[in-house]
């Protein structure tokens, strides 16, 4: 055993293991180890367990000791599995119109909406995007989110969408979170383009799929399914054709109207996303299928609408993730234990099913089999806080953030020196 280190001794470690991947959970079912320590092995986690036994281990095997005083709780690091923090600009404006009683489809009607941010993205370099995308992957570290989705969808033509996944892979090596890109020229049928909607998906397909491969950009294809976006039809070949590339798909589904869940079903999709028009059809549906749900409470927030059905999401047995969403139009906040900590309050979750959503249910939708739990042979990916009890985590609403951060066995946050 080599490089060795023991973080402890925890009032509490949260594993988040022994869950169900789908279904309600209640607060009973969580573990909790009590006066514990978490032994790291190089990137990944040999074993957690009581304190002084790890000492033991520790010192015998000659491990770096990282001792802690006062009280620490520890959790995995957070997963946000569904972002757009890659773009140029600001939509300050949309906000102040939606707020003045426009809806989302009239503004983007008028020019606003996801085309105003295509707009200020193409004209944006791609260092400026990397530069983006750092400073707001930084601020989801201080929160405890240690793994991003992050998708494209704001290039919309096959030279403008590559240029953001190489902006999101530039990123992903200077930074200490892991960002899992996702390819999403699905997004919209850009104003610009002079054919038909089937030919742009066919032209972004042939043009990004095989680039997407060669150059490890991107293993998951996205698509926006609405009204004023892409019809079940449409999609139809573009997602035949991403299968036959191996790519895994997911959908933006049920935002505004349904019928989004149903092509997530239909193509074995590892997950969809947004579902706050989700009838009882689409949950039972969803519930039944191996899709995972994802709520993404900031898009309710910014947009001033109803939530995702969470609640009877998870009690039709369905698994349920959260994620942020961060994106400038709907989802400008970004922060995802404070949108979790929120859902959780208006959908009556249990603090095990809003805990589970950002950790093992966020890596199951992201197919992330080497994170979400803290057990051995995970990566010791860490949240920790100054507390002896992890439901202070969500009863502050996201205004309590980790004293400390540590991503594969290094800490790479630690508030009380920044
Ligand atoms: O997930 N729904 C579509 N796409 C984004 C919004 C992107 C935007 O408004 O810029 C979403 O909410
Ligand atoms: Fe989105």
């Amino acid at each position: 055993m080599n490089n060795l280190k023991l973080i402890g001794p925890f009032k509490q470690i949260i594993p988040m293991t022994r869950l169900p991947l789908k279904g309600a959970i209640k607060d009973e079912s969580l573990t909790i180890i009590e006066d514990s320590g978490i032994l790291i092995e190089g990137e990944k986690i040999y074993a957690v367990g009581d304190y002084d036994d790890l000492l033991t281990l520790a010192k015998a095997n000659k491990a770096e000791i990282h001792p802690l005083t006062g009280d620490h709780t520890c959790i995995p690091g957070f997963i946000d599995a569904h972002t757009h923090i890659c773009f140029g600009g600001s939509r300050a404006n949309d906000y102040a119109m939606r707020n003045a009683g426009k809806t989302y489809l009239e503004i983007s009607k008028a020019g606003g909406g996801i085309w105003d941010t295509v707009t200020q993205t193409r004209k944006a370099t791609k260092e400026a995007l990397v530069k983006g995308i750092i400073k707001r992957a930084k601020r989801h570290l201080t929160n405890g989110v240690t793994t991003i989705e992050v998708k494209s969808g704001y290039g919309l033509s096959v030279d403008e969408e590559l240029k953001m996944l190489y902006a999101i892979k530039e990123a992903n090596e200077k930074l200490a979170n892991d960002l899992i890109p996702t390819c999403l020229a699905a997004h919209m049928f850009p104003k610009d383009h002079s054919g038909s909607p089937s030919d742009y998906l066919e032209e972004v397909s042939s043009g990004l799929f095989p680039k997407l491969k060669e150059e490890n950009l991107a293993h998951r294809i996205d698509a926006f399914i609405e009204e004023g976006a892409f019809s079940e039809s449409l999609i139809a070949p573009y997602f035949q054709k991403a299968r036959a590339f191996g790519f895994d798909i997911t959908v933006h589904a049920d935002q505004f109207s349904t019928g989004g869940s149903k092509v997530a079903v239909d193509y074995s999709a590892v997950s969809a996303d947004h579902l706050e028009a989700s009838t009882e059809t689409e949950i039972a549906l969803l519930a039944k299928s191996d899709v995972i749900p994802v709520a993404l409470p900031g898009a309710s927030l910014g947009l001033g609408c109803a939530f995702t059905p969470a609640r009877k999401i998870l009690d039709a047995g369905g698994a349920l993730a959260i994620a942020s969403d961060h994106n400038p139009g709907s989802a400008p906040m970004g922060d995802l234990l404070t949108q979790a900590s929120i859902l959780g309050a208006f959908e009556k979750l249990t603090n095990a099913e809003v805990l589970v959503g950002i950790t093992l249910r966020a890596a199951a939708a992201l197919k992330l089999s080497d994170r979400g739990q803290l057990g051995q042979g995970y990566l010791a990916d860490l949240s920790i806080f100054h507390t002896n009890d992890y439901k202070e985590i969500l009863y502050n609403q996201g205004d309590f953030k980790p004293c400390m951060v540590w991503k594969k066995g290094e800490l790479v946050y630690n508030k009380h020196k920044h």
